[in-house]
């Protein structure tokens, strides 16, 4: 999957999904532009990757720090290959009547009226062959009690997916979106500090029995950003362990189901539980 020296813009890059794919694409020989909030140690993280790469602090919900960031990436590098918009606020759990506007005001702001000037800025200077890829969440594809601004943001992040992808699409560049599941990211972390999640449910909800790491998802923003994808725009793809594909009452994932699929004396794996009827 290497395509060595593509510029690939990363926003959100100090945060969990942000760094492990400045790790992964730069450990595929293309060149990071890491960009998240000022005072957040993105600009030690380029750092330690040295020349060619590169940090910029950069506020996406301010037009004026994105066109500034691409007047810098314009004067370094002359071209954008790829951008990934990653940034985010993550989701308040707070309940709808409690929710000022302001406070839903900037979620929208940094979560999709940002990830849209990105874009706009980064297509112009893109040629035929660019890839965006924006990581949403499967927020913006099922309900959400309590997660009314980081939802509806991330529904509005899908619906842009899709019509930049047409609307570009005989331009040569390519615009798909990642919905994950539960990551393991400082974002999940904090909301379980706070007690407003409770990990040990959501991970007997996940067929698979757990949540992904950040590495998973930025695995599959690389794959649906590299050369291999190229007849694959508008699409958005679910990265959640099962989550979105389970239909019944309780838990997808139960000790039971898991003993039954574990390999018995003979080396061959146990019949899987059958099928219940939804
Ligand atoms: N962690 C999860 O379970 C999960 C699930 C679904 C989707 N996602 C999405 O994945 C992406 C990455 O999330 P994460 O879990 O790594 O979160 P994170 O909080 O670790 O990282 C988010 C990063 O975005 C940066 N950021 C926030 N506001 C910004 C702004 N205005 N300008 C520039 N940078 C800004 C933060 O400083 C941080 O480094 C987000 O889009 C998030 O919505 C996460």
């Amino acid at each position: 999957m290497k395509q060595a020296g593509r510029v690939v813009i990363i926003t959100g890059a100090a945060g969990g999904i942000g760094r492990a794919l400045v790790e992964i694409v730069a450990a595929d020989g293309d060149i990071v532009v890491a960009v998240d909030l000022p005072g957040c140690g993105v600009l030690e993280l380029a750092g330690g990757l040295g020349h060619p790469h590169l940090s910029l602090e950069c506020d996406v919900s301010r037009e004026e720090d994105i066109v500034a960031l691409h007047g810098r990436i314009e004067a370094q590098f002359a071209k954008i290959d790829v951008l990934v918009n990653n940034a985010a606020i993550g989701p308040a759990m707070a309940a709808t009547i409690d929710t000022g506007f302001e406070a839903f005001r900037r979620v929208l702001a940094t979560n999709l009226i940002g990830p849209f000037i990105m874009a706009g800025e980064a297509a112009r200077r893109m040629q035929p062959g660019a890839a965006i890829v924006n990581v949403a969440s499967l927020a913006g594809v099922l309900g959400n009690p309590k997660r009314n601004a980081y939802a509806s943001s991330k529904a509005g992040l899908i619906a842009l997916t899709r019509s930049l992808a047409c609307e570009w699409a005989s331009r040569g560049i390519r615009v798909t979106a990642v919905a994950p599941g539960y990551v393991r990211t400082p974002m999940v972390a904090e909301l379980e500090r706070a007690g407003k999640m409770d990990l040990a449910a959501v991970r007997r909800r996940v067929p698979m029995g757990r949540m992904a790491r950040p590495d998973e998802i930025a695995r599959a923003v690389r794959f649906l950003a590299s050369a291999q994808t190229g007849y694959i725009t508008g699409s958005v793809l679910t990265v959640d362990g099962g989550w979105m594909s389970f239909n019944q009452p309780g838990d997808a994932h139960t000790r039971r189901s898991a003993r039954r699929l574990e390999p018995n004396s003979s080396g061959r794996k146990n019949e899987p539980m059958r099928a219940q009827w939804s």
